[in-house]
């Protein structure tokens, strides 16, 4: 255990440096140099544990360990090497790194599994540059396509399309990412609570039996920029004016609805943005989520209604680009099964709970059995600097997801 231990430290204090945030978190964007210098380190890694490395055209990385028949859908495990601008050191690179000692020690038990076993390291699951989410495990399954790059633009105005393009990936060639249908039979997921149910109750692992559906828009309020002074209040065109009152209502709305749905304006952005000028632009960010769709299709709802009266109301108007829609899913239960005799079996403390956060394992789990590891978040803090998580927590995950696959890969 404490070998185990040592590796994944040293591999993730490793990957710390490839943040464009130094001592302010980790800042690891897709197709950044950050996110090139973290996958290089990691192909090295894979060759290391004697993988195959395949390197796809989404930007995704693969580690492969043999199996006698390669025709056999294989059991997949990973996460994301992606951040948020000043996240933690552990959000999906942990779920990287778990997964190739989940290899390693495969590997060195020394028996040729009936099935290959993958390593993956996904690109671009936070959705933090371009709004979006699960890029890169969404075109593993076929989802993603040149047209989808094109549509999809950060806030300096980059499309994916040209973002790859400076990455060195062609993205007319995105389709090629796709596995072929079948290929893969199972995926597993560790990854860090980033939420306070594990840490406050002093439970070692969780098992994840459902992921949270989610809505992404970005909402633009079109005003009339004028004199701040001289433009009497009911002879202006406010973007500010009318965002802001839809705005205030959208948390209140998700707390009626109660069950755990939640609602997030993250980004907001007023043009021209002078302290003396009527707003002419407000452009907000909205993520809705919840275990029930209903409830995240009613406050969608409910915003494009408040925006359509407020606008109405001052002959202005907004404009909405949906950048996710997906589903929730639940969990294989066969699998949640099996990890929990393996978590009684070493004495684990545990608890199966629901995730509010998105995964890979959200998209892949939509087509793929799959399931879910979390390991306790230090306070429940997630998406900033003092994410923390202790390393040994990590090893156990290690140790359950080489029992699973054992299983898994000898059917
Ligand atoms: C990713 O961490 C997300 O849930 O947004
Ligand atoms: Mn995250
Ligand atoms: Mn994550």
């Amino acid at each position: 255990m404490e070998q185990i231990t040592q590796r994944i430290t040293q591999n993730l204090e490793h990957l710390k440096q490839y943040t464009a945030t130094p001592g302010n978190g980790c800042t690891r964007l897709p197709f950044s140099k950050e996110a090139r210098s973290a996958v290089n380190y990691l192909r090295d890694l894979m060759i290391e544990a004697g993988l195959r490395v395949k390197e796809d055209e989404a930007g995704n990385i693969f580690g492969v360990l043999d199996g006698e028949d390669p025709s056999l859908p294989c059991v997949m495990s990973g996460s994301h090497y992606d951040s948020v601008v000043h996240g933690g050191d552990y959000d999906g690179i942990a779920g990287v790194i778990v997964a190739l000692e989940t290899a390693r020690l495969l590997k060195k038990c020394g028996q040729k599994f009936k099935r290959n076993f993958v390593v993956a390291g996904f690109n671009d699951e936070e959705g933090m540059r371009f709004g979006t989410g699960y890029f890169g495990s969404g075109a593993m399954l076929g989802l993603r396509t040149p047209e989808y790059c094109r549509k999809f633009r950060d806030k300096d105005g980059i499309s994916i399309y040209d973002a790859m393009k400076s990455y060195g990936l062609d993205p007319e060639k995105v389709e090629k990412a796709k596995w072929k249908d079948g290929s893969i039979g199972h995926f597993i997921e560790t990854h860090i609570e980033q939420g306070p149910v594990l840490d406050t109750h002093n439970i070692e692992i969780g098992l994840v039996t459902g992921i949270v559906g989610l809505h992404r828009y970005m909402f633009t309020v079109h005003g009339r920029a004028d004199h701040a002074g001289t433009t009497p209040m009911d002879m202006r065109l406010d973007a500010v004016d009318v965002a802001s009152k839809v705005i205030s209502k959208i948390a209140d709305w998700a707390r009626e609805k109660g069950d755990g749905t939640v609602a997030t304006v993250g980004y907001m952005n007023v043009l021209p943005g002078g302290i003396n000028i009527v707003a002419e632009k407000v452009e907000f960010s909205v993520d809705i989520r919840s275990l029930n769709m209903a409830n995240i299709e009613d406050i969608a709802a409910k915003i494009q209604a408040a925006l359509t009266e407020e606008t109405a109301k001052i002959g202005s108007t907004f404009d909405k680009e949906t950048k996710l829609v997906i589903q929730p899913v639940a969990l294989s239960e066969k699998m949640l099964t099996i990890l929990e005799k393996s978590t009684q079996a070493h004495q684990f403390s545990y608890k199966r709970l629901p995730s509010g956060a998105g995964h890979d394992s959200l998209e892949i789990g939509q087509k793929i059995p799959t399931v879910m590891i979390f390991v306790p978040s230090k306070d429940g803090r997630s998406h900033t600097p003092v994410e923390h998580t202790d390393y040994p927590y990590f090893a156990k995950a290690a140790m359950l997801q080489k029992e699973l696959a054992e299983q898994l890969l000898s059917e």
